[in-house]
């Protein structure tokens, strides 16, 4: 009997021990930061709620407007691409300075009462700690999950940027982009090609104004499908602002975008030239006949993307007011 009871004292502290270190690994993981700073569980001890706050908010808001999906995705890729993820998208112009926001690349951006709602209840639950460029981060997170897309969860602990300029948004790729063109201009944040048209593959969400794609009806264009063209010119009648969706479920996030392409029906030049250069063409036509591989591409990238230019304590700030600097 007496030594029974003692091997099962010996395994009992054995098995404590091993629980101690797994509790142990499971709280280091959670606060292990990357080389960026980021980690998933950043607010876990100071603002443990920010992940339902978030998330109730975008849903109740695409509930009401399911068009804001298309606005909040965009928003994340404009601040992120200008002076990395920063939230520097948010900033109002003032007296003395022209702001990104107010650029012609912007003016069409959505969403901004949404992450000003998220702030609010979060500036009421814990203040001062959750950055607004973490919120748009994740309010895009949310949108992509709520439209149908996947849901991926992403590294937080993005400090605000204190620099909004105008003049910055000339980095933005245009919509008259040609392949090599947008493969340089994703190049030089890091991405691969492949990357490059997952992160295309956002426009399965949304729509363009005429004025974005109206120069590709002046001049015949063979990547153009004629019907298609057709129902653009109809479009564009109704002026520059008229709007018309990337594909036929605006506000679902499917790969029905990849589709139109190998169907010549895509919007923007920068879309159809996708399909219409060697280069890329085998990755459209992948991600148009596997969804899947478009979901999980497009996730890994998105999570990149929202690492881009990450700023820390000594480069950027919690706002306490995401349009304005503190
Ligand atoms: C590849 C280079 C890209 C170009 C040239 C481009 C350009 C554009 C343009 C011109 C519009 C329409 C703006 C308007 O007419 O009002 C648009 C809309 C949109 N873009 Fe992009 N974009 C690109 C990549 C991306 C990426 C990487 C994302 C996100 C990850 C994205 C997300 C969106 C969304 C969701 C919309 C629809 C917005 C709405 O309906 O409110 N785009 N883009």
């Amino acid at each position: 009997m007496q030594p029974k009871a003692s091997v099962r004292l010996r395994t009992m502290a054995i098995a404590n021990l091993l629980s101690v270190f797994l509790v142990m690994e499971i709280i280091a993981s959670g606060f292990r930061f990357g080389a960026n700073g980021l980690s998933m569980n950043y607010y876990i001890m100071n603002c443990p709620f920010v992940d339902p706050i978030v998330k109730n908010t975008v849903q109740r808001a695409l509930q009401s407007d399911p068009t804001l999906a298309a606005g909040l995705v965009r928003m994340h890729f404009h601040d992120c691409f200008i002076e990395g993820c920063d939230g520097s998208v948010l900033i109002d112009s003032t007296k003395g300075n022209t702001a990104e926001k107010d650029s012609p690349a912007n003016l069409s951006l959505r969403g901004y009462e949404v992450i000003d709602d998220i702030k609010d209840q979060l500036e009421d639950q814990c203040p001062g700690v959750v950055s607004c460029a973490d919120i748009v981060a994740m309010a895009a997170r949310d949108a992509v999950f709520f439209a149908g897309g996947p849901f991926y969860d992403i590294p937080k602990g993005r400090m605000d940027g204190r620099r909004s300029k105008i003049e910055d948004t000339i980095n933005l790729p245009f919509p008259t982009f040609n392949a090599s063109e947008l493969i340089r201009a994703f190049g030089q944040r890091g991405f691969s090609v492949q990357e490059m048209v997952a992160l295309s593959g956002a426009h399965t969400l949304g729509a363009a104004r005429c004025a974005s794609f109206k120069q590709r009806l002046t001049s015949p264009d063979p990547t153009l499908d004629s019907s298609f063209a057709q129902t653009l010119s109809k479009t564009c009648s109704a002026g520059d602002n008229a709007e018309q969706p990337f594909d036929v479920t605006r506000n679902t996030f499917d790969n029905v975008y990849f589709n139109s392409l190998v169907r010549k029906n895509g919007l923007l030049f920068s879309d159809q030239t996708l399909y219409a250069t060697a280069k890329t063409k085998g990755i459209v036509n992948g991600y148009a006949m596997n969804q899947a591989m478009f979901f999980l591409d497009f996730q890994q990238a998105m999570v990149k993307m929202g690492t881009l230019g990450v700023k820390d304590g000594s480069t950027g700030e919690v706002r306490v007011d995401c349009r304005k600097i503190n």
